[in-house]
């Protein structure tokens, strides 16, 4: 079982096995920030992780390869930031990420 919290919001969510983060976000009726739907294009789900990076999937190449384009500096990739439309967690993760919100009060990103 894998758990999530997102802040600054305080939202808890429960992830099934192999479920993104924002696959699990938005099954659960919350929206997440993407323009690219999920596929690792426009790095607009990228989160902060403040607990459990131990608990994340290993970062593939693409996660890597977007993250180092769209976010980074000099081609290096920001310690602590993830996709989350790419990792999973296999256990307790805690992440900061503003703008996931209700579905029904969303409306700005998606
Ligand atoms: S949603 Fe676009 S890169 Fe993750």
């Amino acid at each position: 079982m894998a758990t999530l919290r997102v802040n600054p919001a305080g939202i808890e969510l429960d992830l099934l096995e192999g479920e993104t983060l924002l696959d699990g976000a938005e099954r659960m009726g919350y929206s997440w920030p993407t323009i690219c739907g999920g596929v690792g294009m426009c790095t607009l789900c990228w989160v902060e992780v403040e607990e459990g990076a131990e608990n994340l999937s290993e970062m593939s190449p693409l996660e890597a390869n977007a993250l180092s384009i769209g976010r980074g500096r000099d081609g290096e990739i920001e310690p602590g930031v993830r996709l989350g439309c790419q990792v999973t967690a296999h256990g307790r993760v805690v992440v900061h990420k503003r703008g996931v919100n209700e579905a029904s009060r969303a409306g700005v990103y998606r």
